[in-house]
């Protein structure tokens, strides 16, 4: 991953952040609307898990520049998401909603350099998790 695409993404994401609770809201929304049956494996209160998600997508953007540290953290992720009941298929439902997210909530900001960045970051994080689902730990 190049350092553009890391810039682009960190660049984005601090855009986000100060609306992180509304994002939250919005990524869940978009997630359900994909696939309303989703909403059964969330057992917890969906605002707790709404800034979860919020700090460790900024976890992981913040650690795109030192794999050493980020990829045990995703792969310990990865292994408890098997654990919820999260399958290889819902990661792309949630790549989907995740771009339909920043988009809404960066507007203009998010040009197609963005949108590409944010694809290729999402596929490390995505792949990274769901091959420590599969392999025993
Ligand atoms: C970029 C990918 C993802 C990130 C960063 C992420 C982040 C998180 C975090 C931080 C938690 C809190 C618990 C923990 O740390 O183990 C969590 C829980 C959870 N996530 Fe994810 N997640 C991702 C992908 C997904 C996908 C693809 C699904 C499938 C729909 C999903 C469904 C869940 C569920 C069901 C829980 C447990 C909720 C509960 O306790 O009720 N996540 N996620």
């Amino acid at each position: 991953m190049d350092h553009y695409t890391t810039q682009l993404v960190k660049e984005s994401f601090d855009l986000v952040e100060p609306i992180a609770p509304r994002a939250a809201e919005l990524f869940y929304a978009n997630l359900f609307a994909l696939d309303p049956s989703l909403q059964s494996l969330f057992k917890s209160d969906m605002v707790a898990q709404g800034e979860k998600l919020m700090k460790m997508i900024g976890v992981a953007v913040s650690l795109l520049d030192k794999p050493q540290v980020l990829i045990p953290a995703l792969q310990g992720l990865g292994r408890r998401h098997a654990d919820y009941g999260v399958r290889d298929e819902h990661y792309d439902m949630v790549g989907t909603a995740l771009l339909t997210t920043l988009q809404q909530g960066t507007g203009v900001a998010f040009t197609p350099d963005v949108r590409e960045a944010w694809i290729e970051v999402y596929g490390v994080i995505s792949r990274t998790m769901k091959e420590a689902a599969r392999v025993p730990a």
